[in-house]
């Protein structure tokens, strides 16, 4: 059967893709985010898993204002990167796993989750970044990928407590799928950032470290809050840690906090990383 091995949230910030290009790893003002990496590249090498689910949000890349959904899986043989107007490098194509995909599909839409499928899908730096910081020796991650969306970009968003559930859904729909598959979950986005308005460049380190130790000793704790709550504390784009609570909820069993960083800021974002495993 697959097996979920782990899972992996980290902060998402276009200029992550410029630092890489340049090298800058060991610039001060960069060294103390690209530090908490190489405990988790660690991980990889040693578990290896076979494909990777991420969940991330769509910035405008692949669905626009026009037509978004609130959860959408990707169900190609491969994704493709494309240029989103940061200026950073367009990465090489991602390879799929389209039957892991399709198990997702069937599961979700029978778990009762509303779904879009996407057999053809553009991944921006939400999904593409994430990859290259834990597999940086790779352009394109030496395992298959499948990308989850949810919508944290145009109102109505999924609420806390619907994504927690969409997580343990992906769980059983991982867990229930017959091939003998080591799978990881990636979470991307957050933590706290405001990149808009009055309260642009707002962060809340309180509440960002609350959020992280909830995630080991109580992982529902975020699903009390609405959406406009985690707004308020976290800033408009700081609502992308729903990534990291679904992430969260897709791990069963027992669950062991690994490693775990915490920066700020990296642009105008409060730059977080957990690493959990699954025993
Ligand atoms: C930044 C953060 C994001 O989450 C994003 O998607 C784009 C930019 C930033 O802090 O620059
Ligand atoms: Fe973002």
């Amino acid at each position: 059967m697959a097996k979920i091995v782990g899972g992996i949230t980290t902060s998402h910030v276009p200029a992550i893709g410029r630092a890489i290009a340049q090298n800058l790893q060991q610039d001060p003002y960069w060294k103390p985010f690209f530090d908490g990496f190489p405990p988790v590249q660690k991980w990889l090498d040693e578990v290896k898993p076979d494909v990777a689910i991420v969940i991330y949000n769509d910035h405008g890349l692949n669905f626009f204002l026009d037509k978004l959904p609130t959860f959408a899986v990707g169900a190609a043989a491969q994704y493709h990167n494309a240029d989103e107007g940061w200026g950073i490098p367009t990465l090489p194509p991602f390879t799929g796993d389209a039957a892991l995909s399709w198990q997702l599909i069937n599961s979700l839409v029978a778990d009762e989750f509303d779904i879009t499928s996407c057999q053809e899908m553009l991944v921006d730096h939400a999904f593409s970044l994430p990859l290259k910081l834990l597999w940086p020796e790779h352009d394109s991650p030496p395992l298959r990928t499948i990308p989850v969306c949810i919508n944290t970009v145009q109102y109505p968003l999924p609420s806390a407590a619907r994504c927690y559930k969409l997580g343990e859904a992906i769980a059983r729909a991982v867990t229930s799928w017959p091939e003998e598959l080591k799978v990881v979950v990636i979470g991307s986005g957050g933590l706290s950032h405001q990149l808009d308005g009055e309260r642009a460049g707002f962060i809340n380190k309180a509440f960002d470290l609350q959020f992280m130790d909830s995630l080991t000793a109580a992982p529902k704790w975020a699903t009390q809050y609405r959406n406009e709550e985690l707004v308020e504390q976290t800033g408009t784009q700081g609502v992308e840690l729903l990534m990291w609570l679904t992430t969260r909820a897709a791990l069963p069993g027992e669950v062991v906090e690994l490693h775990r960083n915490y920066h700020i800021p990296i642009s105008n974002t409060a730059a977080g990383m957990m690493l959990f495993e699954c025993r």
